[in-house]
This record gives C-alpha cells, sequence and structure tokens, in this order.
C-alpha cells in the first residue's frame, strides 16, 4: 500500500465498481428501449445485457484509457466503446448457450436467453447485439473520439470477434470433445481466440482512445493475451469446482459435453498452476507502464480469487 491509502484491495474494487457503473450507465444508453418496437427483440436483448455480467471487458476498455491518460481519458466515448464490447460479449454469450452449441440453461444467473424467448428470438438478439456494437462505434466521433481513431477502434473489434479471433476460436471449440488429437498447445490457441482476443480488443481499444503510443499498446497488449489465458483456465476450473448458485451458469457443462479443458488435460493442480503463472506474466508485461497500472494489476490477480 502506498502512502496515500491506494493499493488496498478495498480500493481496487471501489474503483472496479465505479468504472462497471459507468459502464451499466452507458449500456442503458445505447441499448433501445423495452417499448420500442419491436419489443421482444429490444426486451431479448435487454434481458441478458443487464442481466449482471462482472462487465470485466468494459472495465478492461477503461482502465486501459485510465491508465494511458489519467482518470480525464474515460471520456464518454470511451464509455460507449466499452458498452461496445460487451454487447459484443453478450452476443456471444447468447449464441454459446444454444442448443446448437453449449447447449446451456442457465446464464448469468436467470435462465438462459433462448429459454426465455425461445431459439429464433435468441438468434436474432445475438445479432442484433452484434450489429448495434457496430453501430455505436461508427457514432464515437459525435461523441468527440477523432474520426481515424474511432475507425481504428472499431476494426480492432471486428477483427476480435471475427474469424481470426472469438468465432474461430468458437469454431475450433466446437471439436474440442473427447477424442480429438488435441494437446495443450492447441487447446491454448483455442482459448486465446475464443477468450483472449476480446479482451486483446479491450485494452487496445481503450489506450488507442487515450492516445497511447506503441509502447504502451504492446505492454497492454501483453498483458491482456496473459490475462485472457488465465480467465479461461480459470473458467474451466470453475466449471468443475464452482458453485452454481455464485456462478450463474450451470457447473459441470464442460463435463456434459466432454469437452477438453485445461483441467481435464492436465488436472485442477496444474491448472491453477498455469493460471498462477499466466497471471504473473500478465503483471509483468505491466512494468513498462509503472504505477498507473496498478488497477490492471489487480484485476489480473483477482482472477485467480474469482468464484463467479
Ligand atoms: C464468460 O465470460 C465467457 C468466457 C469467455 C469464459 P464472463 O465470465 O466474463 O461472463 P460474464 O460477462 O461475467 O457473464
Ligand atoms: C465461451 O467459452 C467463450 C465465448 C466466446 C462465449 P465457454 O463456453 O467455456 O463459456 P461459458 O463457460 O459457457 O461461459
Ligand atoms: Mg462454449
Ligand atoms: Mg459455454
Ligand atoms: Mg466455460
Amino acid at each position: 500500500m502506498t502512502a496515500d491509502g491506494r493499493g488496498a484491495a478495498g480500493d481496487w474494487r471501489a474503483e472496479f465498481e465505479a468504472l462497471a457503473a459507468g459502464a451499466r450507465r452507458a449500456l442503458e444508453e445505447v441499448l433501445p428501449g423495452p417499448d420500442v418496437p419491436p419489443a421482444r427483440i429490444h426486451e431479448a436483448m435487454r434481458y441478458s445485457a443487464l442481466a449482471g455480467g462482472k462487465l470485466l471487458r468494459p472495465v478492461l476498455v477503461m482502465a486501459a484509457a485510465r491508465c494511458v491518460g489519467g482518470p480525464e481519458a474515460v471520456t464518454p466515448a470511451v464509455r460507449r466503446a466499452a458498452a461496445a464490447v460487451e454487447l459484443v460479449h453478450t452476443y456471444s454469450l447468447i449464441h454459446d448457450d444454444l442448443p446448437a452449441m453449449d447447449d446451456d440453461a442457465m446464464r448469468r444467473g436467470q435462465p438462459a436467453n433462448h429459454v426465455v424467448f425461445g431459439e429464433a428470438m435468441a438468434i436474432l438478439a445475438g445479432d442484433a447485439l452484434l450489429t448495434l456494437a457496430f453501430e455505436v462505434l461508427a457514432g464515437l466521433p459525435r461523441w468527440g473520439a477523432d474520426p481515424a481513431v474511432a475507425l481504428a477502434v472499431a476494426e480492432e473489434l471486428a477483427r476480435a470477434a471475427g474469424t481470426a479471433g472469438l468465432i474461430g476460436g468458437q469454431v475450433d471449440d466446437l471439436d474440442a470433445v473427447q477424442g480429438a488429437p488435441l494437446d495443450l498447445a492447441r487447446l491454448q490457441s483455442i482459448h486465446r481466440r475464443k477468450t483472449g482476443a476480446l479482451f486483446r480488443a479491450c485494452v487496445r481499444m481503450g489506450a488507442r482512445l487515450a492516445g497511447a503510443g506503441e509502447g504502451e499498446l504492446e505492454a497492454l497488449t501483453a498483458y491482456a493475451t496473459a490475462f485472457g489465458e488465465a480467465f479461461q483456465i480459470v473458467d474451466d476450473i470453475l466449471d468443475v469446482t464452482g458453485d452454481e448458485a455464485e456462478l450463474g451458469k450451470p457447473v459441470g457443462s464442460d463435463a456434459r459435453r466432454g469437452k477438453v479443458t485445461v483441467p481435464g488435460l492436465v488436472g485442477l493442480e496444474r491448472a491453477r498452476r498455469l493460471a498462477a503463472e499466466a497471471t504473473e506474466r500478465a503483471v509483468a508485461s505491466l512494468d513498462p507502464l509503472g504505477d498507473r497500472a496498478a488497477l490492471l494489476a489487480w484485476l489480473a490477480r483477482s482472477l485467480l480469487e474469482r468464484r463467479r
């Protein structure tokens, strides 16, 4: 802890909550109201997007901006970019839960979107969230962002969400079932894309909007890559050891689907070690950024203790 009392876990937790509250407000701003026709789809979009996810990705966007440019760098444009990432993430969860994918009935502590609204509406709600994300990014110049930076930020998110990133990872994840010839390196390559790509986009988007230079972008990208690795290992561990009520989604889903996971491949103990190592790598990547990156370091370390 530093002399001014910063650095205590409680302070960072409060900081996280403040940024998450900003993300929630931005989501409320960009999502169509529940009564706007056709009301059913707007209800379905809002149902999942405002359901009480951890908002880790939007917080990362804002924390990266703050790391580069200080508190004033968390502008309305940054908050809207953060909301756009959460829209993409929420779409990916709605589709991930569909019967054709992981076939899970619970998400964010409530029945999955397709359980409540039906498969057709869940597909469309996912599509609509993804589309809305890019509408929001295209509008960033109206919120003060430099148009060239807004374009670069949209490209970051599109690339992370596309076949080189999240979708590509999800494609290979479908084949990652027991019996498939899959080693740890291959599984990690799936994780880097299905999960890591979006985390990388988060820090790069926030940093770019705050005017980051190449060195800062490089350090933050290395951080988010290791962060994503640790995050998905812990997600796989929680699928074995988690508590359903706390987690807000089914436990044992991977086993039921016969998914290859990190704890499945190397055991729980080594999986925990790998997550801890990736976390330390994430924190070490922040060295060039100094004290400005303390919140990001705390965020990475908090992954290891997360229960949801
Ligand atoms: C779940 O992400 C999907 C994965 C990439 C493992 P989160 O655990 O961040 O889900 P929410 O947003 O808090 O619901
Ligand atoms: C999903 O990974 C990653 C996405 C891109 C949605 P999982 O299938 O392990 O995520 P959960 O456990 O359902 O949240
Ligand atoms: Mg999945
Ligand atoms: Mg799943
Ligand atoms: Mg999982």
